[in-house]
């Protein structure tokens, strides 16, 4: 959505739609607009088929003006209203606007808001990620199909925000859009090569810098974790680092994601029944890359440090068997009693690496780790396991701001007696019980004594279903806001 920012108020351009919020109870025009919209939303109001509800919507037709319709959005109470609630406001008119037969349209900025709230960046997030949509692959618009929205204005004629806030939720916006597109595309040519290629350019267009590397580097390095789950397919792995190093950084903060760009589970083999879904698989590491294309605009004063491990899991003639032992990075041996647990595979060299490399201060991963995480919690909260519970604080406060809601499970080393190794120090499964659990602890073996959270996000990376900026089918983007919130507060 291409959206520009207007301290005033709708004058004389035409608007296919212009979006009007109404606090619960207090459905009232604004302040400024012309006897027309008032006369048309006061008696609307009076009817009290639209009350301001959260997630109510309703559209009017205006006899004359310059927009042929008006939408009301309703963000509920007053007294309950936070960010994540205006966002899904947001949201809900982004994506009645994508839908609607218009060229332009127009958003009045609420008023009569708590603070707090960064009001500005908020709705501007809120309405990109809810007008995104994913075309890629259909045919493009005939001679009469509806016109498609190219443009719209923010208008902000009581100064309730800045022309700088709604900048900055533009950028996290379009990096989420970023990510889900990513995750979007089929593995057929959403391909680890692809997926680099994707950050190389991420990387020039931010000024960062990016370095990928290939099989051979992985073996020379001794990675032995990341080449055994790539062995099955012919696509050829990538480790892909992505820097960004601001003049006056206080620390490093590692992020790592999860980038199988499919995982068929290998010789332990997925039933065919949404298979398909496990082209999402590299959507921890779409989230290290928005967050990455985010954090190079808004330029925390931290270094940051990308790091995805990115791969196919397939079952081909050479593929790693169950009962193969695998040389990890760091030395230490995993016996492989099932190639579906491979995510932890690939992360447990991809963290060793870069903890040993680039020093972070902390470390966060991002996986569609486990089935499991789904069935415990559900497409609304992430899971997480980690290190130490002060950095875990942290990450749980950057989701709550962002909206990438982030649950903590328990570590109690009891957990990760199932991993011990049969033949070797470790094995790549621990039993059914409790699996979001011993996935996040197997990774444990492999940070030391950094800080360090995993996030399970294979209920929230899609799937999500009636949350206004997020789309009902496909990625979420689900990561960049909390890794990029996450950058930006850590001095
Ligand atoms: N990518 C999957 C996890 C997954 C499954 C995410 C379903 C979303 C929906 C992961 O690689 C996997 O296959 N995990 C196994 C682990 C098991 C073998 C211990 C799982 O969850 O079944
Ligand atoms: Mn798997
Ligand atoms: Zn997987």
């Amino acid at each position: 959505m291409k959206l520009t920012y207007r301290p005033d108020a709708p004058k004389k351009e035409p608007l296919g739609c212009l979006v009007c919020f109404a606090l619960e109870d207090r459905v009232k025009p604004p302040a400024a607009a012309p006897a027309e919209w008032r006369d048309l939303i006061a008696k609307t109001a009076k009817l009290k088929d639209f009350t301001g509800k959260a997630g109510q919507t309703l559209t009017l037709i205006p006899r004359s003006g310059t927009a042929q319709r008006i939408l009301l959005v309703g963000l509920g109470e007053r007294a309950e209203l936070d960010r994540e609630k205006l966002r899904r406001a947001a949201g809900h008119a982004g994506k009645a606007l994508a839908g609607m037969n218009i060229r332009q349209a127009g958003v009045w900025m609420p008023a009569g808001l708590p603070r707090g709230l960064a009001s500005g960046e908020t709705v501007a997030e809120g309405l990109v990620l809810g007008a995104y949509t994913f075309k890629a692959y259909k045919d493009p618009p005939k001679k009469n199909a509806p016109a498609e929205l190219r443009q719209t204005i923010l208008f902000d004629p009581d100064r309730i925000t800045t022309r700088d806030s709604v900048a900055r939720g533009l950028v996290r916006g379009e990096a989420v859009c970023i990510a889900r597109s990513l995750g979007n595309h089929p593995g057929n040519v959403m391909t680890p090569t692809r997926l680099a290629d994707e950050a190389r350019s991420i990387a020039k267009r931010r000024g960062l810098r990016c370095t990928v590397m290939d099989r051979a580097r992985m073996e020379s390095l001794g990675m032995g974790l990341l080449l055994g789950v790539t062995r099955g397919s012919r696509e050829p792995p990538k480790l892909i680092v992505m820097e960004y190093r601001p003049r006056g950084a206080k620390g490093t903060l590692a992020f790592v994601g999860k980038g199988i760009t499919f995982d068929s589970g290998g010789i332990s083999l997925k039933p065919g029944a949404a298979m398909d879904e496990m082209k999402f698989d590299m959507c921890g590491a779409a989230a290290v890359l928005g967050a990455m294309d985010a954090i190079g605009q808004l330029k925390p004063k931290v270094n940051v440090i990308g790091i995805v491990p990115a791969c196919e899991n397939l079952p081909g003639g050479e593929a790693t068997k169950p009962g193969d032992i695998l040389k990890s990075f760091t030395g230490k041996h995993v016996e492989i009693l099932n190639t579906d647990a491979e995510g932890r595979l690939v992360l447990a060299d991809a963290l060793a690496y870069g903890i040993k490399q680039y020093k972070p201060d902390a470390v966060v991963d991002l996986a569609t780790l486990t089935g499991a995480c789904v069935v415990a919690l559900g497409h609304y909260a992430t899971g997480a396991i980690s290190n130490d519970e002060a950095f875990e604080k942290k990450v749980v406060a950057a989701g709550k701001a962002s909206g990438d809601i982030v649950w903590p499970l328990p570590n109690f080393p009891e957990y990760a007696e199932g991993l011990k190794g049969k033949y070797a120090d470790l094995q790549n499964i621990a039993g059914r019980d409790g699996g979001t659990i011993t996935g996040g602890l197997f990774l444990k073996n492999f940070v030391g004594d950094v800080p360090w959270v995993h996030l399970d996000i294979a209920g929230t990376a899609w799937g999500v279903k009636g949350v206004g900026h997020i789309p009902y089918e496909g990625a979420s983007g689900v990561g960049v806001c909390l890794l990029t919130d996450l950058a930006e507060s850590w001095n």
